[in-house]
């Protein structure tokens, strides 16, 4: 029988470099021999996609409601998990996606005010008890991101997206939210310091995924 492959997530408000140190994750286990998936949420599957493009149109002319914005995500996830990761993960592959369950935990959780036990019913009913194996957590101070995010805007065209477009204290308690979750869950979370330099931060990266490779292998 094929040994089940590992799922792997990142995590971290806006700005952090999340989705550099996607690529670099997903090259380190290539690198190690491993069969990569690499992908992202919301989103991952066209019909995920299209779900992504409804919940990140800022769209002024109609509030999105948040139990919609939540039931979407899970929309989303119920056919990411079903088209890519399930699948993925039982032929072996490794799967390396940028954000996962705990987005909605810190987002719509903590940013939205949803109780954590509403969600917890929706992570039960999509996900029947899978949860990543790891989870990384790039981790930096609320007005360290906004910077960063910041010069990230200015740089691109397209105007801000639906999330992008909150304020200091949404993204305050979306970074609570992320930390007290790695404190529920501390064997599967590692919390990475996002504020130092690049090289800095993937050397933290390197050696907590080279760690658990050489552990579950
Ligand atoms: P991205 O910035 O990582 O591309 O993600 C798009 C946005 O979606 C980001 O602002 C966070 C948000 N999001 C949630 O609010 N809840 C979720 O469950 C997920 C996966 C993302």
């Amino acid at each position: 029988m094929t040994k089940r492959g590992r799922f792997i997530t990142l995590e971290g408000g806006e700005g952090v470099g999340k989705s550099t140190n996607v690529g670099f994750v997903a090259e380190l286990l290539e690198a190690q021999g491993l069969e990569v998936v690499r992908t992202r949420e919301p989103g991952g599957t066209v019909r995920g996609e299209a779900i992504r493009g409804l919940l990140l149109d800022p769209a002024p002319q109609e509030p999105l409601h948040v139990d919609a914005e939540l039931l979407l995500m899970f929309a989303a996830r119920a056919q990411h998990l079903a088209e890519k990761i399930l699948p993925a993960l039982a032929r072996g592959a490794w799967v390396v996606c940028d954000r996962f369950t705990d987005a909605t935990f810190a987002y719509q959780g903590g940013g939205r005010g949803i109780a954590n036990e509403r969600i917890a019913v929706l992570e039960n009913f999509v996900q029947q008890g899978l949860s990543p194996d790891l989870t990384l957590l790039l981790d930096m101070p609320e007005n360290a991101a906004k910077q960063r995010l910041e010069s990230r805007l200015r740089d691109r065209s397209e105007q801000r997206d639906r999330f992008e477009q909150e304020q200091a204290d949404f993204f305050q308690a979306v970074r609570n939210a992320y930390l007290a979750r790695a404190q529920e869950a501390p064997e599967r979370f590692a919390v990475i310091d996002a504020q130092h330099s690049l090289d800095t931060v993937q050397a933290q990266i390197r050696h907590t995924l080279l760690e658990r490779v050489a552990e579950w292998r």
